[in-house]
């Protein structure tokens, strides 16, 4: 695809002829419903054709590289493009994808039945926008296409609603009245449109670029919709649709119960008034879409790991840092679902793990089942694979959208659902064979009870539908023998007209007597029966004379008549017949669309399981133990998605321990180097700091989605938010300095960790000067420590945090083992840093930053420089106001990699505690102190 295609384009500008002043009637019927639809482009259907005239023509025509043509000569003029009907596929993704709303205006009767001058009937039959996407050729396959309201009421809490149209589920949730609140879970859901107040998007439109505002006002509103989700279309709704009794009416009359509290819904709550917004919206675009909505799911945040927007990004779950590609993100690199419908599922289990251990053990549980017992994950998991995306066929059968094709992949699907239900059960009842085993089966069972495989509406469509239907009526059969008599004739008819009209021949040559009569065709008669002059006079009285020929005559019967009739509408009248039985069972199947959605999301949670079983097993996973306690401990641990990713170097495992909270007040004082609850991790550049503290936040996550985990075994204490961040990460769009960001995301940790959170940060501060840094890095992890309490990881090059360790009992220091090798064996050859990738007790008190910097191709004169300054700098000799360059290098100083023995002896004295160190270590360290000034020579 073109590039510039995945841009926005500017909307057709308004300008444009009105209806009254239209010439001809077809211009007057276009720009009567373009005046309805004036922010979209208006596709009109004319015969074979979607036209496109005026500024829709000229936008649409330089968009899509069509020819822009001038209708006329003698009509009326105007610019106009248009693409044929067939070719809709082809050209209507494109436009979406380019922010484009495109309303769709069809023939609402047939031409033919069209008498005079009248013109045929047009009207809208749905809008297509970024946020409404029903068609599967616009829609991504594992993705939910989520449309999103946002009600802010006077006062109180703001609601939030949104809905994928496609599959019907629909959920609502009330959140707190702040920006950061709101920008959380609009990164959660993702939706690809956004409807706000109008005044809120007008206030956007009105004043673009202008400084941030509070979320009260109108503009403030939008602004943190338009950071939140940047590529996200923004739609209005009027004033009305936010009234909260107006919603609840609407409400209850849709879903058919007096009370939204079956729903767990509080009537009053804010997201109802969003619901109604959302719904009405919705039901404008789509109309007759909506049928399949028939429950809402409230959201409840408080079940839920909370995941932030930046937190999101920086643990890459759904899609990469880079490129944001789904490969190599942590949804990448876990779903094995065989069908959509499970890949959707996993993706919002991902963005929201559960807190309920019972939860989680009820999904592993069923992981342990089908892992268990053998040959069950196989048949589970080829089961599921003939499954086509029956949420979303459920929604198209339930708007009678589907095609003659979409009900055959439903009668294929719910065939197979009988044995995949049995596979199931059977899995869920045999006890697993792991010791760590909860209930049997856990969620399989229940799932399984919950995959319907509805089976008078499978039989129906077993027997009605042909085994491969035709796209419609017109292009073949749909309906099947035996289903209708009058069809079966019809069709009998039409197939075999020749034999029907043999066998009148034979019966009509019987009974006159005339050897030589013939039936026989023509385009002016019809069909004819031919009789030569010599048998003249056996001509029966009923046969009606229509031509006279020197040797014969032709006559008509009202039997042939009849015959002829019947040939030739037969074809006509049996896809009539077959489209008002296509009816007939599409409206039937509708009607079973509640079950179908319900069966469809079992099938959806059964995938989502087996997917994980699936990862389990081939990659070696454990079953982690989930505890009430706040504690983590996870031996041999690896990060899932370098794990994965066989990238030659085999990934080492590390093991983490993070003490529970003790009971009672923390002692000043330094604790168990071996244990702690929040680890400063320093360490030489590229030595796996991030990877280590990105592979716990992850771990973690997993464990609360109920996924099996990469270690040797694990227990979890259950995290209520998890917070990742990265220092010095700039989002120019969103208009904030590199360290405002910084500082910004590291605010909302410390207001919103509590003792249940895992707080990761990754060189947090580095985005200042050294000394800004360092001391608002210190003071983070105080807070940390004795105000918020929570379990946190923190890679940082401020080495001077290892002195946290002195004072705070429950700060450990980590740091990555290397070696260094000694200097390289010929002369000019340096010598090397072997990263260990191993997690060890301690501080480091050197990065190795110039080491990586010559890896990473740094030239070698801006390497050495670097030597002198850092050289200076930590001698505190060097006085960057008059530094000189540097002198010519003697090969020793070129060989140097790292600083002098001098250095290093001074750093190693740094690097210790005389107050926390055995006699013996003692003895080992002026051992190799001693070894380190052998080895000065004089310069
Ligand atoms: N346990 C491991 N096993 C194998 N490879 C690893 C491991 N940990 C990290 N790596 C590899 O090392 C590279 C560097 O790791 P990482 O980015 O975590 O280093 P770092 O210490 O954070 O470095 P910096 O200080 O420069 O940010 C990673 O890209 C990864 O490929
Ligand atoms: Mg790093």
């Amino acid at each position: 695809m073109d590039e510039s295609e995945t841009a926005l384009v500017e909307a057709p500008p308004r300008r444009r002829p009105r209806a009254v002043d239209a010439k001809t009637p077809l211009l007057k019927q276009y720009l009567t419903l373009k005046e309805a639809h004036e922010d979209e482009v208006l596709f009109f259907r004319c015969g074979d054709f979607y036209e496109m005239f005026y500024d829709d023509a000229e936008t649409v025509s330089k968009a899509l590289g069509l020819v822009l043509t001038t209708r006329g000569p003698g009509q009326e003029e105007c610019p106009m493009c248009g693409i044929p009907h067939h070719a809709i596929d082809r050209y209507l993704p494109r436009l979406i994808r380019m922010g484009f709303r495109v309303a769709i205006c069809e023939q609402m009767e047939d031409p033919k039945s069209v008498q005079g001058k009248r013109i045929v009937e047009r009207a809208v039959i749905e809008v297509i926008t970024p946020g409404t996407l029903t068609d599967e050729k616009l829609l991504d396959e594992k993705e939910p296409c989520w449309l999103l309201a946002v009600n802010r009421p006077k006062r109180g809490s703001l609601g939030l609603a949104w809905i994928d149209v496609s599959t019907g589920r629909f959920y609502v949730t009330d959140v707190p009245r702040e920006a950061q609140a709101l920008e959380d879970e609009l990164a959660r859901v993702r939706p690809r449109e956004v409807l706000i107040p109008e005044a809120a998007v007008r206030a956007l439109a009105d004043t673009p670029g202008s400084p941030a505002q509070p979320i009260d006002t109108d503009l403030g509103l939008a602004q943190v919709v338009r950071r939140a989700l940047p590529g996200a279309a923004l739609g209005a709704a009027p004033d009305w649709a936010f009234d909260g009794e107006q919603a609840l009416v609407f409400l209850r009359e849709k879903l058919g119960v007096a009370t939204l509290a079956c729903f767990d819904v509080e009537d009053r709550s804010p997201c109802v008034a969003a619901g109604h917004a959302l719904l009405r919206y919705a039901e404008e675009m789509k109309p007759g879409f909506l049928k399949h909505v028939t429950e809402i799911v409230r959201h409840r945040p408080e079940a839920h790991v909370a995941i932030d927007a930046a937190t999101a990004r920086c643990l890459e779950l759904v899609e990469t840092l880079r490129g944001r590609e789904r490969a190599g993100s942590l949804l990448g690199t876990i779903d094995a679902s065989r069908t959509a419908m499970g890949g959707r599922l996993l993706r919002e289990w991902m963005l929201s793990p559960l807190r309920d251990i019972a939860a989680i053990e009820a999904r592993q549980d069923a992981i342990e089942a089908l892992l268990g017992n053998k040959g069950a994950l196989e048949s589970v998991r080829d089961g599921l694979a003939k499954v086509y995306d029956l949420e979303r066929l459920a929604g198209r059968v339930s708007s009678g959208r589907a095609t003659p094709r979409d009900l055959a992949a439903l009668r294929d699907s719910l065939a197979h659902l009988p044995a995949l239900r049995e596979k199931a059960l059977e899995a869920s009842a045999k006890p697993a064979p792991f010791p760590a085993s909860g209930g049997a089966g856990g969620r399989l069972v229940s799932v399984a009870a919950k995959l319907d495989p509805l089976a008078p509406l499978s039989a129906r469509l077993e027997k009605t539908l042909v085994p491969q239907p035709a796209a419609s009526p017109s292009d073949g059969e749909i309906v099947a023998a035996g289903i209708d008599p009058e069809l079966d004739e019809l069709r009998g008819i039409a197939r075999d007209a020749t034999s029907h009209l043999a066998r009148f021949q034979a019966r009509e040559v019987e009974r006159t007597g005339i050897p030589s009569l013939k039936v026989s065709y023509n385009s002016v008669f019809g069909y004819y029966i031919e009789v030569t002059q010599t048998h003249r006079d056996k001509v029966p009285e009923d046969y009606v004379r229509k031509q006279t020929l020197k040797n014969c005559e032709r006559f008509l019967t009202p039997e042939l008549k009849e015959l002829e009739g019947k040939i030739l509408t037969a074809r006509e009248r049996a896809e009539g017949l077959e489209a008002t039985l296509l009816r007939e069972l599409k409206d039937e199947v509708a009607s079973a669309a509640p079950s179908l959605l319900s069966s469809a999301r079992a099938v959806a949670e059964l995938d989502a399981i087996a997917s994980l079983a699936q990862v389990a097993r081939d990659r070696g996973y454990v079953r982690p133990r989930v505890r009430p306690h706040s504690g983590t401990a996870i031996v041999a641990g690896k990060h899932p998605v370098l794990d994965a990713a066989s990238t030659g170097e085999p990934f080492v495992p590390n093991d983490l321990l993070l003490e529970d909270l003790p009971a009672g007040p923390v002692p000043d004082g330094p604790g168990n180097e071996e244990k702690g609850r929040i680890l400063v991790i320093t360490g030489p550049n590229m030595a796996g700091k991030s990877t280590y503290i990105r592979q716990t936040a992850l771990l973690v996550l997993l464990a609360q989605i109920g996924s099996f985990l990469p270690a040797a075994s694990a227990e979890i204490g259950i995290c209520d938010r998890i917070f990742a961040r990265v220092g010095a990460a700039d989002d120019l769009a969103r208009g904030l300095s590199t360290f405002m960001v910084e500082m910004t995301e590291t605010a909302n940790i410390l207001r919103h960790a509590t003792e249940r959170s895992l707080v990761v940060l990754d060189e947090v501060g580095r985005g200042t000067s050294t000394y800004d840094g360092v001391s608002i890095a210190w003071a983070i992890v105080e807070h940390l420590h004795d105000h918020v309490r929570c379990r946190a990881l923190f890679a940082t090059h401020y080495h001077e945090l290892v002195g946290l360790a002195r004072t705070k009992a429950l700060v450990a220091n980590r740091t990555c083992a290397v070696r260094e090798t000694p200097r390289g064996k010929g002369k000019g050859q340096p010598g090397d840093v072997v990263f260990l990738r191993k997690i060890v007790p301690g501080g480091a008190d050197r990065s190795y930053g110039l080491h990586v910097a010559r890896l990473a191709g740094v030239p070698e004169p801006v390497v050495a420089r670097a030597q002198k300054i850092l050289a200076g700098l930590e001698s505190g000799s060097f006085d960057a106001l008059h530094a000189r360059p540097a002198e010519p290098e003697t090969p020793k100083a070129q060989l140097a990699l790292f600083e002098s023995p001098r250095e290093r002896i001074a750093a190693r004295l740094r690097s210790f505690d005389p107050n926390r160190t055995t006699p013996l270590d003692a003895l080992v360290i002026l051992s190799e102190l001693k070894a380190l000034a052998e080895t000065e020579r004089p310069a």
